[in-house]
C-alpha cells in the first residue's frame, strides 16, 4: 500500500480506502462484510469510509464490529452527516441540532471516541453555513473529530467553507465527490479550487460501482450476485451506467488493461489516482477477493500514450459538466 496526505493535512491515508456504501447490513452478510474488513486491513488499508445514512445506519455498527480489537491509532475512520437518518423533520440536513445527534450516534455505532473524518455528505441550502461550520469547529475541538471535509459540494462552496473554517481555526482538509473515468465533473471547478485551498478528493465509485471491471457484458443479463441484481438498493443506482453504449466501449479498454499488465478493476482504480489531487480513492467490495484485486492499484503508474488511449474511447460517454456536482434545492 502507498499512502498520500490528505489535502495539504499532516494525515496520511492509504491512497486506496475501502467503503461500505450498499454492501454493509443491506447486499451482504455479516460475515461477508467482515471478510472484506479483513482482507482491507490484510492488504495494507487503513482507511474506512463510511456514513450514519447507509443502510439506515446498520453499516455503521457493521464496520464498528468489524474493526473492534484494531488499533485504534492505526485505521483513520471517515463517517459522514446530511442524509435522513430518521423519521423527524431534524433528523437531516445540516443544522447544529442533527449534527451534534448525528456524531454521538456514529460514535456509538462504530465503537470509537472520534472519527478522524467528519464530512457533511452534501450541502444544505436550509441551514446557513456560519451555523454548520461552528457546529463541526465545536465537534473538532471536543475531540469528536480530527478533520472536517464535504462531499459533493461546488468549487465555491467548497472556497466558502475553507474561509469559515480558518476564521474558527479546524482542518477542512478534504471533499468527497464521485470520480471516475466515466465521470470527470470535478476536473473544470472543483479540483483547480481544491488545489489552491489544499482541499485533497476522497473519490468515490472510482469503478462506476462495478461497471469499469468490465463484468457487465453488453445486451446481457448483469452476472448472478453483481449490484446490478441487488433489488434492495444497489440496482437502482448502478442503472443508469448499464446503457449498450457505456457497455461497449468499457469492454473496448480490456486490451489496453493487458497490455499495462492490470486487471480492469486495477486499471479503473489507479486511472483516479494518477490526479495528484485525489488522495484517496475508495472502492466498495461485495467479496474479499475483489479487496485483493483492487489494491494492486495503489503506487501504479500509467503513461501518457495508454491515458490518451483511455480518453478516446470513453471520452462520448464521459460525463465533464460542472454543474453536476450538485447537493438537492431542498432537505431530503
Ligand atoms: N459521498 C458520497 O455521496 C458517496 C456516494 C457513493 C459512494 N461513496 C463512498 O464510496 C465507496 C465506494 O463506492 P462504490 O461501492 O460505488 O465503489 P466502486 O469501487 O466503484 O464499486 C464497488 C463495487 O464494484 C464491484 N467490484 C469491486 N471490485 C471488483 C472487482 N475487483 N471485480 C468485479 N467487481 C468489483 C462490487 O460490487 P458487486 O460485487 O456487488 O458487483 C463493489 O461493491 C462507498 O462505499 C462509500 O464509502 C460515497
Amino acid at each position: 500500500m502507498e499512502f498520500r496526505h490528505l489535502g495539504r493535512s499532516g494525515l496520511l491515508v492509504s491512497e486506496i480506502s475501502y467503503g461500505n456504501w450498499i454492501t454493509h447490513g443491506s447486499q451482504v452478510e455479516e460475515e461477508a462484510a467482515t471478510a472484506c474488513v479483513r482482507a482491507a486491513l490484510d492488504t495494507g488499508i487503513t482507511t474506512f469510509d463510511t456514513a450514519d445514512v447507509y443502510a439506515g445506519t446498520k453499516a455503521e455498527e457493521v464496520l464498528g464490529r468489524a474493526l473492534k480489537g484494531e488499533r485504534r491509532e492505526g485505521l483513520e475512520i471517515f463517517t459522514k452527516v446530511y442524509w435522513p437518518t430518521g423519521p423527524g423533520r431534524n433528523d437531516r440536513g445540516l443544522s447544529r441540532k442533527h449534527i451534534m445527534e448525528s456524531i454521538n450516534g456514529s460514535l456509538r455505532r462504530l465503537q470509537t471516541d472520534y472519527v478522524d473524518l467528519y464530512q457533511a455528505h452534501r450541502y444544505d441550502y436550509s441551514t446557513p453555513l456560519e451555523e454548520t461550520m461552528e457546529a463541526f469547529a465545536d465537534i473538532v475541538h471536543s475531540g469528536k473529530a480530527h478533520y472536517i471535509g464535504v462531499s459533493e459540494w461546488k468549487a465555491s462552496q467548497i472556497r466558502q467553507a475553507h474561509a469559515l473554517a480558518r476564521e474558527l481555526r479546524i482542518p477542512l482538509v478534504s471533499n468527497q465527490p464521485q470520480y471516475s473515468m466515466l465521470w470527470r465533473v470535478i476536473e473544470a471547478e472543483v479540483i483547480p479550487t481544491s488545489e489552491e485551498l489544499g482541499v485533497g478528493q476522497i473519490v468515490w465509485s472510482p469503478m462506476a460501482q462495478g461497471v469499469l471491471s468490465g463484468k457487465y457484458l453488453p445486451g446481457q443479463p448483469p452476472p448472478a450476485g453483481s449490484r446490478a441484481t441487488d433489488e434492495k438498493s444497489g440496482a437502482g443506482f448502478i442503472a443508469s451506467w448499464l446503457s449498450d453504449d457505456v457497455l461497449t466501449r468499457v469492454q473496448r479498454l480490456k486490451p489496453l488493461a493487458e497490455q499495462a499488465g492490470l486487471t480492469m478493476p486495477q486499471l479503473a482504480v489507479a486511472w483516479v489516482l494518477q490526479n495528484p489531487n485525489v488522495s484517496s480513492a475508495i472502492v466498495g467490495a461485495s467479496r474479499p477477493e475483489q479487496v485483493h484485486d483492487n489494491v494492486k492499484a495503489a503506487g501504479v503508474k500509467l503513461d501518457a500514450d495508454l491515458l490518451k488511449a483511455i480518453d478516446e474511447i470513453v471520452e462520448p460517454v464521459t460525463e465533464r459538466d460542472p454543474a453536476k456536482t450538485e447537493s438537492p434545492a431542498q432537505r431530503p
